[in-house]
């Protein structure tokens, strides 16, 4: 009798002892959570923002394997806006550039982690380019437009760095008739609106935009990829906002695009899929004078194309960039 009488005083000191542990971690800014954003982040009421992934770094280098060089420099100082270059072996005459943005929902990543530094390595191997990989500001600590500024500052930043002779790669081996912009996910919407800004404001003449998998929206979506726009661009901007949705533009504006040639890829099993398919079929039907292709491939998701690069079908997603990139005509 004693023994038990015991024991429910243990559980009633246990249980308050608990109610009150989880009644200070709820009262914890820094443990109540604000937005829910996994698999990418989390933010919390105190404004702690914790990354769950994208978060490894690793450092510039010449690769084993392609024998590239990199090496990081920073570009703005007031913001800390860096680039990461590449450059291949020499092979004689100078080389396509190609400005690229990671992608990460705009909220994670950067142009320093080991997928996106191993990617880049390949494609300037590959495709024989100086790469330009951009590590731009990230929501929501910079929510849009932070990004398209940090793009806009990188693409003068490339025309300038051109001319500046003495240590830079640009410079030295680099064909700015042949200036490429591309990038995956959110970096594909970043180098669309990059491609835009620059037909509608000069800046540079952009030879090819390539958008592999790019992040657009339509007005109706679900209310989950609704908030996360939201949450990008601190409510700056809505859903028929053409920064999201491009879809949005008047056939004037997609003349503009500041680009002759385009390459979209496609992951069929993408649930942006028919975003991306929209922006090719209003692209080719605005009257737009420029050459549009699509590359479908089948039974992959979202992104497939950055790991496992000896995949066949990352490889041939890699190859028809080059390609692309190296077309003569
Ligand atoms: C982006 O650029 C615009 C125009 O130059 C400027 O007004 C705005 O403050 C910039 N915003 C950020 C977050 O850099």
């Amino acid at each position: 009798m004693a023994s038990r009488a015991l024991l429910a005083l243990l559980m009633v000191v246990l249980c308050s002892s608990l109610a009150s542990a989880l009644r200070s971690r709820a009262s914890d800014p820094n443990m109540e959570v604000k937005f829910d954003f996994t698999p990418f982040l989390i933010q919390y009421k105190s404004g702690r923002v914790q990354r769950l992934m994208g978060t490894t770094v690793v450092a510039p280098s010449v690769d084993a394997r392609t024998g590239v060089a990199s090496k990081d420099v920073v570009v703005d100082q007031s913001t800390g806006l860096a680039v990461r270059l590449y450059r291949p072996r020499h092979r004689g005459g100078r080389l396509p550039v190609l400005i690229y943005f990671h992608g990460g929902a705009f909220v994670v990543e950067s142009a320093f982690d080991p997928v996106y530094h191993d990617y880049l390595n390949a494609l300037a191997a590959k495709a024989g380019v100086i790469a330009v990989s951009v590590n731009y500001r990230l929501a929501p600590e910079h929510p849009l437009p932070a990004a398209y500024n940090d793009s806009w500052t990188v693409l003068k930043w490339v025309v300038a760095d051109m001319h500046r002779g003495a240590d830079s790669w640009l410079a030295k081996r680099g064909d700015m008739s042949r200036l490429f912009v591309a990038g995956d996910s959110a970096g594909g919407n970043i180098a669309h609106n990059l491609a835009m800004r620059a037909g509608q404001h000069g800046g540079a003449r952009i030879h090819g935009v390539a958008l592999l998998d790019p992040y657009f929206l339509g007005t109706y979506v679900d209310p989950a990829a609704q908030k996360a726009w939201g949450f990008i661009c601190a409510g700056r901007y809505g859903m028929e906002h053409p920064y999201v949705n491009p879809m949005a533009l008047p056939a004037a504006a997609w003349r503009r695009l500041g680009s002759s040639r385009v390459l979209m890829t496609v992951s069929d099993l993408d649930r942006l899929g028919p975003w991306q398919r929209a922006y090719v079929d209003a692209l080719r039907g605005s009257g737009w004078p420029g050459q549009a292709q699509l590359y479908v491939t089948p039974g992959e998701g979202h992104c497939y194309f950055l790991n496992n690069l000896e995949s066949p079908k990352a490889a041939m997603h890699m190859a028809t960039l080059a390609a692309f990139i190296n077309r003569t005509t």
